[in-house]
């Protein structure tokens, strides 16, 4: 055992010994002190079919209804990502009216994005989520992770930009920041929303390769590295079906591969079938244009609940999903803790992500930073340095307590001085008196401030629409170009997502890219200017010179024709495809300049320690400037001779580092083995060829700077399954901070805590950690996961053993299998064997076999546990189950009462194994999890 686990093991107990002892009086669902799953099933027992119901669909536009019988309240839905948005409603889109719902507004989360920082990730989530709890919120409709494919979608700003690897790191420190607050984070829109044409509707073709590299690993990381809570479904059709209840996307990927074990909730309006949605994974249907008890998962789901088409047991899975989203955000719990609004550490943060997101893209002869002393007079020239975006773009729109605008922060900071004389430039309404007066202005100033871009109208960044060209709208080229013709110190500070600039980047000597900063960006912008603040963001995406040079339009592929869209560049997105197609970009993935220089030397590669680790790059970065400033550095791998077509490199590492002047500082960067795998659709799984890789290390994608080779070893065995805990769990029922458990927001080098069951000796190395973790999927070594069709005998090994050396085991576990016909044979038959030993001992006694037939389902299930005296003397507890198999639809064989039994037991090791007699069954879920007990852990 590492000392990392040994940390979490001494304070595991300690904790344990200062919980606060359970009213007895209070059901068990209301007592906090109980597992999760035990609330769970206590609370979903004492359900009626009508509450059931009433729990997965919405009775307002943004809540669900209140059950005072039980103490449940109306649980509060709000948008999201950028704070917590204005109250809507209750029936209608409308703002509420309300004078009490401002929030923090933070930057765009393309602006996040490019400040590489996982730990401002981090932070802004926090914030948001003690907004959110300020303002009575439990469930927050962010972040969205969709990647950036066409710079005309209209939502990119709200978005991570075009790389899976930073937009999975990035989205993961804020969701973890935010439900370090008891507040669900719901990453939206799964998946492939990325385009706002024809939204509703438009059906997406991708292969399994781009599916699985570049549009869903944002949102496994959501769910394996974050443990987010809820997950929203997009509105766009996926192969043929909507997201919203996409039976691959949401049971076969989201929840059997993935082990989701939280909410999908439907976009708004974006359930259209019951059937579908009763059966494909959708837990909570919201916005529908319907009356609430119209929805496809109120009373028309009901009537199929009760005629017997649809079986109870699927109603209840999505119960259990809500009650246990409600569990985690407190919503039952008496003392759920005030939020904080609008406080000095909110606005702290908004300010510092703007800073920390802005990037510099240009800055020639050293025109950045302003000197405020030498200038006389600035001319702020552009429509956006007096115009507020904050409320802008739709649902991620915030009614912000104020916004410094970019004329307001750079008067404040240029100080009394310097005269700052303002001229619009440009405009809705514009003409050639804008244009003359903000050439005058530009004359008379010793410099010029242009504030120019793109802004939350309808048609630019917003949502519900595209782009129609990536120009910059309101003839800003022709302004530009006369301006600096006006006045060579002409600096260029865009907001709003990637435009065209080749009309004029040459003739300018500075440029800025601010996004959306958010309602303290105008005070971050001055500080950029004035060199306050060393600029350190990076691009989240490629810009393209011009729109025909990105891929999905260099092959025709936007928007589609007849309702569907082809991504036919598969995975060369963004710099991908430049970078393999030999295309020049405008700005690299990656770029952004510093007032300061960094020099990188002495990389070494490390072959690393540990189950999962192959190899750490450790190399220095020396801050060769006068200035103090941040780096990020860059890891990008590149394969020699892949045995399928690679992207010429791709990111798999990165680290911000703050430097002093002259200091120099070692990076590390461990790789893990999924930093060489491929997506192999031919074999339906992630591979490693035997192959020499690059490993190649730079300030950005086209500025590498140390280079060399690896070849990781080839391993022979079938890999070890590592199991991610999912920390909300952990915190769910013991209540540690992050701190008391160690658990940062994600880079690469921060450790993140894992339960290592070993399969292949078939048992679990037993600590007293108090760690939980989660088992999916069948027969691991083999990779051999749901869903399985079965068409004749078979035999599919399910192993879960567990010895806890010694310590109580307490709680629950729970097996959920799910069987569904798939051709109605006369009776089929299944056969269920339990078998029972402990470590040491070969598996191979049977212990019950039982026949399920149709009509009637029973099987016995044991569990051997041996006494603590004696190693091979058991005791056996004998549970029979019995069920009733419907001719149609699946049955939820839920063992959880069969688990309860082990509960408080020393030691016990369990094989299960289903056997297929007969054909005629299709497993179309099947997953384990264990709510508690004792399990060895290490930090990766
Ligand atoms: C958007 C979601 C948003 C929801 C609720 C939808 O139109 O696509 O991102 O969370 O509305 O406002």
């Amino acid at each position: 055992m590492k000392s990392s686990s040994l940390f979490v093991c001494v304070l595991g107990l300690a904790l344990a010994g200062q919980k606060v002892a359970a009213d007895e009086s209070a059901p068990p669902y209301l007592d906090a002190a109980q597992p999760v799953e035990t609330r769970v099933e206590d609370l979903l027992s004492r359900l009626t079919l009508a509450e059931k119901i009433s729990i997965i669909h919405a009775d307002s536009k943004f809540t669900t209804a209140a059950i005072p019988r039980l103490g449940i309240p109306r649980r509060w839905l709000d948008d999201g990502p950028h704070g917590v948005r204005e109250d809507i409603g209750p029936d209608t889109w409308a703002s509420a009216g309300r004078t009490d719902d401002f929030s923090t507004a933070m930057p765009a989360g393309i602006c996040l994005a490019a400040t590489w920082n996982p730990e401002l990730g981090f932070q802004e989530g926090e914030a948001i989520g003690q907004e959110a709890r300020a303002r009575g919120k439990d469930i927050m409709l962010g972040p969205g992770v969709n990647i950036l494919r066409t710079p005309l979608c209209g939502r990119n700003f709200e978005y991570l930009g075009d790389d899976p690897f930073l937009s999975g790191v990035m989205c993961s420190g804020y969701i973890r920041g935010e439900q370090s607050q008891g507040v669900a984070s719901c990453v939206k829109h799964f998946a492939l929303n990325n385009e706002e044409f024809d939204r509703m509707s438009i059906n997406v073709e991708v292969d399994e390769r781009a599916l699985r590299e570049i549009y869903l690993p944002a949102f496994k990381a959501a769910v394996q590295d974050a443990g987010v809570w809820t997950v929203m479904g997009a509105y766009n059709q996926f192969r043929g079906q909507h997201c919203c209840h996409n039976d691959y996307l949401l049971n076969a990927i989201l929840k059997d591969e993935w082990g989701f074990q939280g909410v999908v909730m439907s976009d708004w309006a974006g359930t259209h079938d019951t059937r579908q949605a009763a059966l494909n994974g959708l837990d909570l249907e919201m916005g529908t244009e319907k009356k609430y008890d119209g929805f496809y998962l109120a009373q028309p789901y009901l009537n199929l609940l009760k005629s017997g088409e649809l079986p109870l047991a699927g109603l209840d899975e999505k119960v259990r999903r809500n009650l246990r989203v409600m569990i985690a955000t407190h919503v039952l719990d008496s003392d759920r803790k005030k939020g904080s609004l609008n406080t000095a550490a909110h606005q702290e943060v908004a300010r510092q992500v703007a800073e920390e997101g802005i990037v510099l893209l240009k800055n020639e002869n050293q025109t950045l930073p302003l000197d405020a002393a030498k200038l006389k007079t600035i001319a702020v020239i552009g429509e956006n340095a007096t115009r507020l975006h904050t409320h802008g773009g739709d649902s991620s729109g915030i009614k912000a307590f104020y916004e410094i605008n970019p004329l307001d922060g750079i008067v404040k900071r240029a100080g009394k001085n310097v005269n700052v004389i303002f001229s619009e430039g440009y405009g809705k309404g514009g003409g050639a008196d804008l244009t003359d007066r903000a050439v005058a202005a530009a004359k008379s100033a010793d410099a010029v401030i242009y504030i120019g871009g793109l802004n939350h109208d309808r048609g630019f960044d917003c949502e519900g629409a595209d782009r129609v060209d990536m120009r910059l709208p309101c003839d800003q080229d022709g302004l530009i170009q006369k301006i600096v013709a006006a006045n060579p110190k002409t600096i260029v500070v865009l907001e709003g997502t990637m435009v065209e600039m080749d009309a004029w980047l040459g003739k300018v000597p500075a440029l800025l890219q601010a996004w959306y900063p958010g309602m303290e960006g105008g005070n971050a912008l001055a500080k950029v200017l004035f060199g306050d603040v060393n600029p350190s963001g990076k691009l989240p995406a490629t810009f393209p010179k011009k729109l025909s040079d990105s891929p999905a339009h260099a092959l025709g592929n936007y928007p589609g024709t007849n309702g569907t869209v082809t991504y036919a560049e598969g995975l060369l997105v963004g710099y991908r495809w430049f970078d393999t197609k030999n295309v020049g970009p405008q700005f690299p993935f990656g770029f952004g300049l510093s007032y300061t220089t960094f020099t990188y030397s002495d990389l070494k590669l490390i072959p690393a320690e540990g189950v999962n680790g192959v190899v750490t790059a450790q190399f220095d970065i020396e801050n060769t400037g006068k200035v103090a400033g941040a780096e990020v550095a860059q890891l990008y791998v590149h394969q020699r001779n892949p045995a399928l077509l690679r992207p010429e490199k791709e990111l798999k590492g990165f680290k911000k580092v703050f430097l002093k002047p002259g200091e120099k500082q070692v990076v590390s960067i461990p790789l893990k083995k999924a930093a060489f795998e491929y997506y192999d659709d031919g074999k339906k799984s992630w591979v490693t060829d035997d192959d020499t890789f690059e490993i190649l290390i730079g300030s950005s994608s086209r500025d590498l700077r140390l280079r060399d080779s690896f070849r990781p070893a080839v391993k022979k065995q079938a890999r070890q399954k590592v199991f991610n805990l999912f920390p909300p769990y952990y915190a769910w029922n013991n209540k540690f901070t992050r701190e008391e458990i160690g658990w940062n927001p994600g880079t690469e080098e921060v450790p993140q805590w894992t339960a290592n069951f070993n399969f292949a000796t078939n048992s679990l190395y037993g600590y007293p950690a108090s760690i939980r973790g989660w088992h999916y999927g069948w027969n691991p070594a083999e990779d051999n996961l749901f869903p399985k069709k079965i068409s004749e005998t078979t035999s599919i090994p399910c192993s879960f053993s567990y010895n806890s050396g010694g310590d109580d085991l307490h709680g629950d576990f729970a097996y959920d299998l799910f069987l569904r016909h798939d051709d109605k044979k006369a009776a089929p038959q299944l056969e269920v064997m339990v078998w029972a030993g402990n470590n040491s001992t070969p598996i191979g006694e049977i212990f019950s076999t039982n026949i399920i037939k149709v009509e009637d389902v029973a099987f016995d299930l044991w569990a051997g546990t041996n006494a603590p005296a004696g190693y091979y003397v058991y005791t056996f507890v004998p549970h029979e189950k019995t069920a009733k198999l419907p001719a149609e639809g699946s049955l939820n064989v839920d063992m959880m009462d069969f688990f309860r039994l082990l509960k408080g037991r020393d030691y016990f090791s369990m094989d299960m194994y289903l056997d297929v007699v007969e054909g005629g069954f299709e497993i179309v879920r099947g997953k384990g999890w264990a709510t508690c007990g004792w399990f060895s852990c290490e930090a990766e």
